[in-house]
């Protein structure tokens, strides 16, 4: 019955928000310098001192501690031995320089730094192949205004045109506060080609990640090669927003990233202003606050969706250990014939994939628990399929 209620007034609430109010599109070729953070804070007070608060988020774990797992999942690229857990915008061109991951190509710094966005606008896409190094000396600051307003702090403008492509004609029907975020939040791959930043798909229905997965199949794309299975794998990367939009999210179409995410603060003269200060809505009271209507508890909610889908994803996860270190068995015995070994590593590419798609989503399963709970299945499933097989 508390169901029900909760499900009608969701659904009120949805149809009493306005339709998306789209981003716009920066012009490229047009050869701007960035605007730095700095420049903006005698304008905006309120919204540059919120924006230096993300230093505080500076905690980081070392996944590979926390999941021993991935020193075999992901064996046969970087990310099985230095992988540590987000943390705040202030730190990604600190973070990017220091990973211990080898980095060749100015294309790492895609989602890190305005400098580089701009370069790529003004440049196109040959900005993506400089050397990482030559690019690193012409970066002066993490991401900031430019990022998700071009020089005009204030509308939101979408400066990552390669969100552009991938929506398409949906474009529009993607709100500006979710826009900002999606030039990032998303799994991407570097062409093979280009090495230019590229989403896997051409509209918001083909977001899905049945469809990403898919369009690799379709060309045939990996990341990487475990050396000892030959398994050729798919590294996702941060589905934040293919996960918030996916089928059975139950907030898409009714509130923006930035709704949960960058709350309304009151400065000491009453004033309000957008917080930039990007946090998890637990972190903040007003967002919260917000939320109170309809969710009495939404820490133990998010806790509750949280601890399913981490116990899930661990095991998982050591399942996938189990088959990788099978198969790596299985290859060198002499028992199998190719056939029988392609099998079981077309079953292991996907299993990978979709339990990837939950392990690097940064939410745990907040954003939307039926499409996780559903990956997990699929995940399980193929691992479970190529476990009998051998
Ligand atoms: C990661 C993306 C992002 C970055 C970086 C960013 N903003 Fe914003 N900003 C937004 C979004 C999204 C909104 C609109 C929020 C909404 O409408 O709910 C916004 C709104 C604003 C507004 C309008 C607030 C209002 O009251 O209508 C101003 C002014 C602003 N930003 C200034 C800045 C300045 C200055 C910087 C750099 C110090 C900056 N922004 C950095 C995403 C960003
Ligand atoms: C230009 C790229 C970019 C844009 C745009 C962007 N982000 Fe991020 N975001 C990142 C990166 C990269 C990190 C991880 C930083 C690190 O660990 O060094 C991050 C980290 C975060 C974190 C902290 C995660 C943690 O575990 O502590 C939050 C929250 C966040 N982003 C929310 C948002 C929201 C909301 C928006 C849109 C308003 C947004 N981001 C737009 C690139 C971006
Ligand atoms: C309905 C509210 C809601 C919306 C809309 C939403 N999120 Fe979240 N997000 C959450 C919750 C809840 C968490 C889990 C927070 C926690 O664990 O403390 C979260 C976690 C995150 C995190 C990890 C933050 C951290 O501190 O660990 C990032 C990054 C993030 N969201 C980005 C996004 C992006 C990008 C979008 C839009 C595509 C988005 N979110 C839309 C509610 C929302
Ligand atoms: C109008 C009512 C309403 C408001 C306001 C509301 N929610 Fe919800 N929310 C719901 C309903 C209904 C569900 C589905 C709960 C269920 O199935 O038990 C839900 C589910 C969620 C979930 C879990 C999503 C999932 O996929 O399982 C999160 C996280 C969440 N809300 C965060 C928020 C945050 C953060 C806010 C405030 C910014 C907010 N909600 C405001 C009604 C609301």
């Amino acid at each position: 019955m508390k169901r029900t209620i909760l499900l009608l007034l969701a659904l009120l609430c949805a149809c009493a928000v306005a339709a998306a109010e789209p981003a716009s599109v920066v012009t490229t070729g047009a050869g701007v310098s960035v605007v730095p953070a700095s420049d903006w804070a005698e304008t905006y007070p309120d919204v540059y001192a919120s924006y230096l608060k993300n230093q505080e988020n500076s905690a980081v774990i070392d996944h590979v501690e926390e999941y021993p797992m991935i020193a075999t999942v992901y064996e046969g690229m970087a990310f099985n031995a230095y992988y540590n857990s987000a943390r705040g915008h202030y730190y990604t061109v600190e973070d990017v320089t220091s990973t211990g991951r080898p980095h060749k190509l100015a294309n790492c710094f895609t989602c890190k730094t305005p400098d580089f966005t701009a370069a790529v606008n003004n440049e196109g896409v040959s900005a993506y192949t400089m050397p990482f190094e030559d690019m690193l000396a012409k970066v002066n600051e993490s991401i900031s205004c430019y990022n998700c307003h071009a020089n005009e702090a204030g509308s939101v403008v979408v400066t990552h045109t390669y969100l552009a492509d991938a929506m398409g004609a949906d474009f529009d029907k993607v709100d500006k506060g979710t826009a900002a975020c999606a030039q990032c939040h998303v799994e991407y791959y570097f062409d093979p080609e280009t090495k230019a930043t590229t989403l896997p798909y051409g509209s918001l229905s083909a977001m899905s990640p049945d469809s990403i997965y898919a369009y690799y199949e379709e060309m045939d794309f990996a990341d990487y090669t475990n050396p000892r299975t030959g398994v050729r794998q798919i590294k996702v990367q941060h589905p934040e927003f293919e996960t918030f939009m996916g089928e059975g999210s139950v907030h898409a179409g009714q509130f923006s990233c930035a709704d949960c995410h960058m709350g309304t603060a009151t400065n000491e003269a009453g004033e309000t202003y957008v917080s930039h200060e990007w946090v998890s809505p637990l972190a903040s009271e007003a967002i919260s606050a917000s939320c109170a209507a309809c969710h009495k508890d939404l820490a133990g909610m998010v806790a509750g969706i949280q601890a399913h889908a981490e116990e899930r994803t661990v095991a998982i996860g050591t399942k996938l250990e189990t088959l990788t270190n099978r198969l790596a068995e299985a290859v060198t015995s002499g028992k199998y014939t190719d056939e029988q070994l392609d099998a079981v590593r077309a079953l292991n590419r996907k299993g990978q994939f979709y339990w990837d798609f939950v392990f690097v989503e940064n939410s745990e399963g907040a954003h939307n628990s039926k499409l996780t709970e559903k990956c997990l299945d699929q995940a399980e499933e193929a691992v479970d399929a190529a476990l009998a097989l051998l």
